[in-house]
């Protein structure tokens, strides 16, 4: 049984660099196509594995030529693919990115097979999210299913932690069973209202998110580092400067990286330092997965 879970999409990125991100309406001229392999859940799911955790993820992809490369992919990786379901109704998940030369991201997900990733395909694997030290979810499946999962992970008392990505509007039941959140700038808003463009807004923000019940509070705020919240102290963790290449998958990097650290017996503070390294080093490079660091790099 494996100390991490995560559970999540997995998608095909079909990514595109152009000097500049179009207009509505507009056509521009990019760099040659590529197709790699992404999702916030897989990419999480890589990272923890890249930097020395043990992992098991449970995603649901279709029976199609990205399913198929995917489930390549995580027999390189050296993962376990035998919690990778495969629909057959289903296309698997893609995401279509575009990428502008100060390495900001676009993306649209079509969710194909990650819609459909039950709350019964969660009871299937059930033992090993019971069995787990942390389970690290995010929100490109359904919310029902990450709801269903929070609730079996909380009664065994598995630690959760929640990356609220893409933004949605949370449930305080769902906030109330979390160990940890991790809000980007963008989402902490949305789930607070607080603006975030300081030190200070993100300080307001963990307030309130630790008000409705989230034990540890941590949020992304890119170029200006994070902020970590106990409910009694607030700590503030530099970037690493370095040059942006492509910012795709660095929350994701962040987030395995955290997951890592933590169910190494790091602190809070420790954790966060090491997965903001982790995330600078993932920026550096084009594309989601293939951008996220090993260990030794790190190190
Ligand atoms: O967080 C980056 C990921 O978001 C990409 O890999 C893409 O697949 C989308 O899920």
């Amino acid at each position: 049984m494996s100390k991490i879970v995560v559970i999540g999409s997995s998608n095909t990125d079909l990514v595109v660099a152009a000097p500049r991100m179009p207009e509505p309406g507009e056509t521009i001229m990019g760099m040659d196509f590529m197709m790699l392999a992404g999702g916030k859940g897989a990419n999480q799911a890589v990272a923890v594995k890249r930097l020395g955790g043990d992992v098991c993820f449970i995603a649901n992809v279709g029976r199609d030529m990205f399913g198929d490369r995917t489930v390549e992919n995580y027999k390189n990786e050296g993962m376990d693919i035998s919690t990778i379901l495969r629909d057959p109704e289903a296309p698997s998940g893609v995401a279509l990115i575009t990428v502008d030369e100060g390495g900001e991201n676009s993306i649209v997900v079509a969710p194909g097979a990650n819609n459909r990733l039950t709350c019964k395909d969660i009871d299937s694997q059930r033992e090993k999210i019971e069995a787990a030290e942390y389970l690290l979810l995010q929100l490109e499946i359904p919310m029902e299913t990450v709801e269903y999962a929070a609730e079996i992970a909380h009664r065994a008392g598995v630690k959760i932690i929640l990356n609220p990505a893409p933004a949605a509007a949370l449930s305080d039941e769902l906030l109330s069973k979390l160990y940890m959140i991790t809000p980007n700038r963008t989402e902490s808003q949305l789930l607070t209202g607080a603006t975030v463009n300081t030190i200070e807004g993100a300080e307001n923000a963990a307030i309130a998110l630790h008000a409705r019940g989230v034990k540890n509070v941590v949020i992304t705020l890119g170029s200006l580092g994070a902020l970590t919240f106990d409910g009694k102290k607030f700590e503030h963790i530099a970037a690493t400067p370095v040059k942006t290449v492509d910012t795709t998958a660095a929350g994701d990097t962040f987030n395995g990286a955290v997951c890592v650290a933590l169910s190494e017996g790091r602190s809070l503070v420790e954790s966060v330092q090491f997965a903001t390294r982790a995330a600078a080093l993932s920026v550096t490079r084009i594309g989601a997965q293939v951008s996220i660091p090993y260990r030794k790099e790190i190190e």
